[in-house]
Order: structure tokens, then sequence, then C-alpha cells
């Protein structure tokens, strides 16, 4: 195991009716006057925006709103949230929705205390240094943004997606998590955020750091909830039990504590943000083509961690043949994909002749000629990664 520092302060408020409590939590936490961020209109049809405007109504804490934000969520969002935040003098930024909406906010409360262009903290000019708080009610368990300190933007002229990584700044005050508040998800979402859950923790336990047996099975215990938890879920979308259960893997997914002392792998992640980025398609969606194609060359060629995985989590049973291992593990982790309606290849997303020049070219140019920690790989091997999920 590495050494580490793990620090996770937000407060987390799970349950019914937890929503309610957003002002005096937003008082708590020294909010003055709060920027309620967004997106395009779930909340507002589900009456979730109005509750939690009552609350900081009742609460005495003035707001004002930027809605709007689209998934894949863009910097163009982000310089009008900045204005407005500076404009009005907020020192609290509510996300009330997903991860997208909770980027957003992670990139205005970067962003407003700092001189120069936002941007520069996504292609590391700049580090963040100063924020305002950031506070979440949540809407969907997917990206784990409620309990991390990152934040994914795309910058549309260029089409780079990149992301921050900041927990010491960045990371919520305070998550609220009201299960029922997933009810009304399409089944589509739902079921990409159960991908996306799943690829945060994969990402980690991909490691070839030594002696990480509690990482490893807070990783495998989780993994398999969450492949028990989905099916539930997607049968019934308002089984509270099951909805809980997924909402709160998607933030222990995310908030580190499945990766402390491991040299953490993200390659999947990465080529994913350049199909996002590319064609705007749900990252959950890209990573359900994504992580199998790299699952199966990895079979081929650095098996040892794989064939744990396929034991542990797929229930494959053991044999020395750690390749064919491997593959079952595949081909079982593409079965639960495909049962809960999501694409396991880029035709299936719909994208019938992806331009992998394209993907790999930005790829490299974003994150360096050679990417992934599991194995190094460069411009060869992730194209050969992008032609297996075709
Ligand atoms: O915009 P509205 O109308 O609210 O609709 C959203 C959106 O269309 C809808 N939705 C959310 N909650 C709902 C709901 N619809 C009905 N009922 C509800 N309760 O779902 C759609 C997707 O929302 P989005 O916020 O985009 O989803 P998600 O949480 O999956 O976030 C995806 C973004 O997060 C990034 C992804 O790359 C992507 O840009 N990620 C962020 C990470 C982080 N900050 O740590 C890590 C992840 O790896 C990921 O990269
Ligand atoms: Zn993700």
């Amino acid at each position: 195991m590495n050494n580490f520092t793990f620090y996770s302060p937000t407060e987390f408020v799970f349950g019914k009716g937890t929503e309610n409590q957003v002002g005096e939590l937003a008082c708590k936490h020294g909010a003055t006057n709060v920027l309620l961020v967004y997106g395009c209109g779930s909340v507002v049809r589900s009456g979730l925006l109005g509750r939690v405007k009552d609350a900081l109504g009742k609460a005495g804490i003035p707001f004002v709103e930027l809605g709007g934000v689209q998934p894949n969520p863009v910097d163009s969002k982000v310089y009008e949230g900045i204005s407005l935040a500076r404009r009005e003098g907020v020192d609290m930024v509510l996300a009330v929705g997903g991860g997208s909406v909770i980027d957003t906010a992670k990139a205005i409360a970067a962003g407003v205390p700092y001189d120069g262009d936002f941007w520069d903290f996504y292609i590391q000019k700049a580090r963040v240094r100063k924020a305002l708080k950031v506070a979440v009610v949540l809407t969907i368990p997917a990206a784990g943004s409620e309990g991390s300190g990152n934040s994914v933007i795309t910058k549309v002229a260029t089409l780079q997606k990149l992301s921050i990584r900041v927990p010491e700044l960045l990371r919520p005050c305070f998550s609220i998590m009201n299960p029922e508040l997933t009810y009304t998800l399409p089944p589509y979402q739902t079921a990409a955020g159960i991908v996306d859950m799943m690829a945060h923790i994969m990402e980690r336990y991909f490691t070839n750091t030594a002696d990480t047996e509690i990482a490893d099975r807070l990783c495998e215990g989780t993994l398999k909830a969450i492949i028990t938890e989905a099916p539930r879920v997607m049968a019934d979308p308002e089984d509270y039990g099951a909805r809980a259960n997924l909402m709160w893997s998607g933030m222990i997914a995310h908030n580190g504590t499945c990766g402390v002392g491991n040299e953490e792998d993200w390659t999947s992640h990465h080529m994913e943000h350049e199909i996002s980025a590319v064609y705007d398609v749900t990252h959950g969606a890209g990573l359900a083509v994504i992580f199998p194609a790299w699952l199966t060359w990895m079979a081929s060629h650095h098996a040892g961690k794989v064939a744990q995985y396929a034991e542990r989590v797929w229930d494959v049973p053991v044999s020395d043949d750690k390749k064919a291992m491997a593959l079952e593990a595949v081909a079982r982790l593409k079965a639960f994909f495909r049962s809960i309606g999501m694409p396991v290849t880029f035709a299936q997303l719909g994208i019938e002749q992806p331009d992998i020049d394209l993907l790999v070219k930005k790829l490299h140019e974003d994150k360096g000629e050679e990417v992934g920690f599991y194995a190094k790989l460069g411009r060869k091997e992730t194209r050969e990664i992008y032609e297996l999920a075709l």
C-alpha cells in the first residue's frame, strides 16, 4: 500500500425528505448568499427546486439562480455562472442535480476568486488555491461528484473534456441524498449511472500496487452490492431500498475510499471522455462500451488482477488460465450491462463509424503520449482498445 492523504470533510445527509433541511444546512455551513445551479428542467418538473427554494427562504438565505446546465457540461455556462456569482456576491454554490450540475457548480466556485480564466485549472496552467463553498442536493447516483473534489468540463471551441481533482477545496461541504429524488430518472440514466459507479471502482481496483487487500475488498464488495441492486431498481424504479443502496454505492465508488493507497488507472475514463466530448454521448453509456474493451485488451496483456476480479466479483471458477478467466469476466460484465439496457459497442451507442484517428489523437494530446498505470499505453495500444469496442 502506498502512502496517502485522505481528506473528506463532506457532511452527508441521507434519506427521505432530507432536501427540506437544505436551508438550515446552508446556514450551518456559513452561507449568506447562494447561487442555485440546476439542469435542463427535471428538478423544476419534479417540484424539487421549489422545495429547495422554500427551505432557503425559510432559513432567510437569499439566492440567485442559474438553470440550463446541460449533460456533458460546457464552459459557457461556467463563465455565465462566474459573472453572476461575482455580480451578486454569493458565497456558496448550491448544485441541485447530477454530475453535470455539480461539476459546473465546482468550476464556478473555483473560478469566482481567480483573476484569470477558469479553464487554466483544467489545462493545468494554474492550481485552485481558493474556492467558494460548494453544496449539493443530489438527483442521480452516477458521477459521484457529491463526494469527490473533481469536476469535469468540456471546452466547446476545442472539444476538450478535461477534469480537475481538488479534494481539499472542491469537495462539497454538505451533500443531501434522498433516494426518492431518483424515482423520476429515465431507465437509461439510471443504467448509465450504474455503469459509471462501477467504472469508478474498477479504475481504482486495477492497480499494480501490492498489499491493497482492504481497498480490494471494499471494491469487490461494493461492486457485488451494485450488481445485486441494479436489477431490482431496473424492475421497480420506486424500490426505495434498492435506490438507497445504489445512491450510497455511487458515493462510496468515487469519494476516494476505494482507492486509498493504490496507484489508480483511469485510462477507460480518459478514453470515454474523448468519446463524450466528440459525440456528446452519456458518460456512463460510453464507459459501458470502453471498459469491457479495455479489460479484453488486459486479458491478453496483463491478466493478473483481472483474473482476481473474475473470481471475486463474477464468481468465475479459478483456473491456471488467467486469460480465460479474464475473458469470462468480460463476457459476464457485458451481459450485465446489456441486461440493464446499456450498449457495449460503438454501434449500439449510435456511433456507426467512430473517428478512431481523432479519438486517439485527442486522447494523447490531452493526456500525454503514455496513459494509464495498470498498463502504460501508447497510441498503438489505445487504438487497439478503441477498435475492440467497434
Ligand atoms: O438536466 P436535467 O433536466 O436535470 O436532466 C438530467 C440529465 O438529462 C437527468 N436527471 C438528473 N436527475 C434526474 C434527471 N431526470 C429525472 N429525474 C432525476 N432525478 O439526467 C441527465 C443526466 O444528468 P447528468 O448530471 O449529466 O448525469 P451524471 O450525474 O451522470 O453526470 C455526468 C457528468 O459527470 C461527469 C461526466 O463526464 C458527465 O459530464 N463526471 C464527473 C465526475 C466527477 N465530478 O467526479 C466523475 C465522473 O467520472 C464523470 O466523468
Ligand atoms: Zn465516471
